[in-house]
């Protein structure tokens, strides 16, 4: 197959698909960095922002946006001011975030999540309010969790949190050593069923 014949069969695949065919590729090409086979639900994205103090937030962080489940939910919550980063590893969900979402506030990075304070004074910010993570912590190569974790509870300001869904609660593991507080739910209705953790920055540090 030519590139060209490639391009466009790609091209139709995600008109006729959008977002899913686009999510679903992903997974195939990188089973264990993307660790899912379906979006999240809306249930659970409500579920999981229900906690968020949208007034005390000027920077809001999400890893592995994907192709942006979330992230209509959080535009429409997040005040006119505060700005969006959204980081993820994988060049075409980035690429498809760029050309869809069009919002003063949003920024798609490249990127890997254990870098968030670098990518955080990139842009001009030395503190988050909020972090959202919906990377498949379990299968992410051996040491990243952790260094996310540890990276994440720096760059959190006091009163901050980390928000975490996960299809396994072992992901506890990696927040313990660093938030004093976990809250913690279950969201049935997601496929798969999956467990929400809000990891609390202790307000003096
Ligand atoms: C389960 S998918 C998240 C899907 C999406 N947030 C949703 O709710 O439907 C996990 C995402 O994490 C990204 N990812 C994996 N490792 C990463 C890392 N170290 N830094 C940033 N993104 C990463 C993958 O590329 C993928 O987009």
């Amino acid at each position: 197959m030519t590139f060209s014949t490639a391009a466009a069969r790609k091209a139709t695949t995600s008109r006729k698909w959008g977002p899913w065919a686009l999510f679903f590729r992903g997974f195939l090409k990188h089973p264990l960095m993307v660790g899912s086979i379906t979006p999240s639900s809306n249930t659970l994205i409500r579920h999981m922002l229900a906690r968020v103090d949208w007034e005390k937030c000027s920077l809001f962080v999400e890893y592995g946006p994907g192709v942006g489940t979330f992230t209509p939910h959080i535009l429409a919550r997040l005040a006119p001011e505060a700005t969006y980063i959204a980081i993820d590893l994988n060049p075409d969900f980035i690429r498809y975030l760029e050309t869809h979402v069009q919002d003063h506030r949003f920024r798609p990075i490249l990127g890997s999540a254990v870098d968030v304070e670098q990518i955080a004074r990139d842009n001009g910010f030395d503190h988050a309010d909020y972090i959202l993570s919906g990377l498949p912590f379990s299968t992410l190569p051996h040491g990243v969790g952790s260094a996310i974790a540890a990276a994440t509870a720096r760059v959190l300001r006091p009163g901050g949190a980390f928000l975490v869904y996960q299809f396994r609660a072992k992901v506890k593991a990696f927040l313990a050593p660093h938030f004093s507080r976990i809250d913690q739910a279950l969201e049935f209705w997601n496929i798969p069923p999956c467990f929400l953790f809000w990891g609390w920055k202790l307000t003096q540090s």
